[in-house]
């Protein structure tokens, strides 16, 4: 059994230690919000907070994410942070297919809660790790611009 800290809840998954988390959050705990893109490290679609940090989560292993504090999709707006991103998101219309979108959220909460003013130049580097096979990326910087807006 490996004891985690998912949204808040501590939780015990069967699983081996070398499970990568994504799986352990998909299969074992349901939350189905965060998505398999490349399994890589790549594309993003992955991405869940640890320790409030991005990181892919199909490429980390259950066992290092035992003890530290993991936050996925189905919790981001818990806090202002993540609630005012998903706002922008929605008032902007941003999702296409929507399969990129988990992650893309993930990583805008992620640099929005270190950088309350991120430049275009601070959000293409924030978000290059995520990509997105409609092409929302416009939106997607706009969103963020948005949300910064409505923090400041
Ligand atoms: S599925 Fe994890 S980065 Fe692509
Ligand atoms: S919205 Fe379709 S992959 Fe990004």
């Amino acid at each position: 059994m490996i004891q985690l800290n998912v949204n808040g809840k501590p939780v015990q998954v069967d699983v081996a230690p070398d499970t990568p988390l994504l799986w352990a959050l998909r299969d074992t705990l349901q939350l189905t919000g965060t998505k398999y893109g490349c399994g890589q490290a790549l594309c993003g679609a992955c991405i869940v907070h640890m320790d409030g940090a991005p990181v892919p989560s199909c490429s980390i292993p259950v066992s290092a994410a035992a003890g530290r504090k993991i936050t996925t999709i189905e919790a981001v707006a818990t806090n202002r942070v993540g609630k005012v991103v998903q706002e922008a998101w929605r008032k902007l219309d941003v999702v296409q297919c929507g399969y990129c979108q988990s992650g893309q959220i993930m990583s805008a909460v992620a640099l929005l809660s270190k950088n309350r003013k991120p430049s275009d130049a601070d959000i293409d580097q924030a978000m290059a790790g995520n990509l997105c096979r409609c092409a929302t990326y416009v939106r997607i910087r706009a969103a963020i611009h948005e949300a910064a807006k409505a923090l400041a």
